[in-house]
């Protein structure tokens, strides 16, 4: 099968498009580069000793775009080309608004055109707003609360209003909950410009010495330790969660969504603990104020990505933490 990976340099769509090659796909990517490295892909192939097909192009280059699929014929696409700062995303919404909407709107025309209707879409935990329960299920309300995370529902609207219009299409919506970790061979990993907003790449900066202190943004919540409580799934597990929605696209399953998370939550304080472990020093950290917008308790309810794509997160806290150190111990500075 010949699969189009828009975003395929990032950090998730690296991992993914490893373990696609793995399986004996053939794979183009289609990427920008403005968050990542082409460095990736070609260790990618380096570690997998198979071939993949790069075209530097943005998603907003409608008429490039169309030469991708004019030049070459694909099965299915994977679409993880965004902007993905929910912070950044209120400073400049008109962008995050053009790169993504505007972005999906071009490449799901040039689909329909070359009669391409098989699509993974990432999604993201951030369309259920803030939940009311735990663990969060794919029938929650959907709600979000920063331009980054309305980009995502939008899409999701999108998504769902043209298989209204048109049910030859299959598009999995596979909403991720927190992906960290990093290939275990430490060649390919999350490589954030400028200084992290998510807590493990933070975490790992301040392991390696790139970054002072790690500041802990609270620890007056209703949780056992008072620190916010997230789930992060390892990005090889997210990867193969991928293979396995691109198999369930095969059956005609019309629009589907699906969590992709491990059915539980660590804090922050278990977080810091297990990477110390990995790391094998102690990591500086310093409790500040809360940050604004953070939920107390999240994580996911992954039953249906298990009974429907046979998938689940296999892969522990120490797992994540042991592939971390590594990457980045390894590449103190990422790709660069
Ligand atoms: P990433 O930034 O590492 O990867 C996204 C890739 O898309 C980058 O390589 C970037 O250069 C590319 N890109 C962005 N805009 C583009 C455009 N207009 N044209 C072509 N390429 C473009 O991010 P990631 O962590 O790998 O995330 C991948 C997807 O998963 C994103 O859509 C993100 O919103 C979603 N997601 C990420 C997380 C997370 O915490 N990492 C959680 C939930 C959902
Ligand atoms: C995790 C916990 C922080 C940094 C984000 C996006 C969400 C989705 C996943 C894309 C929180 C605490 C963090 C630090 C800290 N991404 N923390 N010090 O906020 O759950 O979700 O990534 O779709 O949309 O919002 O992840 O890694 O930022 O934070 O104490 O320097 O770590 O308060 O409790 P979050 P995160």
């Amino acid at each position: 099968m010949k699969i189009l990976v828009t975003g395929g340099a990032g950090f998730i769509g690296s991992h993914t498009c490893l373990e696609m090659l793995q399986e004996g796909y053939e794979i183009t990517v289609v990427d920008n580069l403005c968050n990542s490295k082409e460095e990736a892909l070609i260790r990618v192939q380096a570690i997998t000793g198979k071939p993949l097909t790069f075209h530097k192009v943005d998603l907003l280059d409608r008429q490039a775009l169309e030469q991708v699929f004019a030049s070459d014929s694909f099965d299915a696409v994977i679409h993880f080309a965004g902007l993905k700062a929910p912070g950044e995303s209120v400073s400049i919404p008109l962008r995050y608004y053009q790169n993504n909407i505007t972005g999906t709107i071009n490449l799901l025309e040039v689909m329909a055109h070359y009669g391409v209707k098989s699509l993974v879409f990432s999604s993201s935990c951030t369309v259920y707003g803030e939940a009311k329960t735990v663990p969060i299920r794919e029938d929650f309300p959907l709600g979000a609360i920063n331009p980054y995370g309305r980009t995502k529902l939008m899409i999701e609207q999108i998504l769902a209003d043209l298989y209204t219009s048109d049910n030859s299409w299959d598009i999995a919506l596979l909403r991720y909950f927190n992906p960290v970790g990093a290939h275990p061979s430490g060649r390919i990993g999350e490589d954030p410009q400028g200084i992290p907003n998510n807590l493990l790449p933070y975490v790992a900066q301040v392991a390696v010495g790139r970054l002072p202190e790690l500041h802990v943004f609270g620890n007056d919540y209703p949780t056992p330790d008072g620190t916010c409580i997230r789930d992060y799934v390892h990005v090889v597990d997210l990867a193969l969660g991928h293979l396995r929605a691109l198999e369930k696209l095969q059956t005609h399953p019309g629009l589907v969504a699906y969590n992709l998370g491990t059915n539980r939550g660590h804090s922050v304080m278990e977080v810091i603990a297990a990477f110390e472990k990995a790391c094998g020093h102690a990591i500086p950290h310093r409790v500040v104020e809360r940050r604004p917008g953070d939920a107390a308790v999240s994580y996911a309810d992954a039953s249906k990505a298990n009974r429907e794509l046979g998938w689940r997160s296999e892969k522990s806290m120490d797992d994540i933490c042991a592939d971390m150190w590594r990457w980045q111990k390894n590449n103190p500075y990422g790709y660069s």
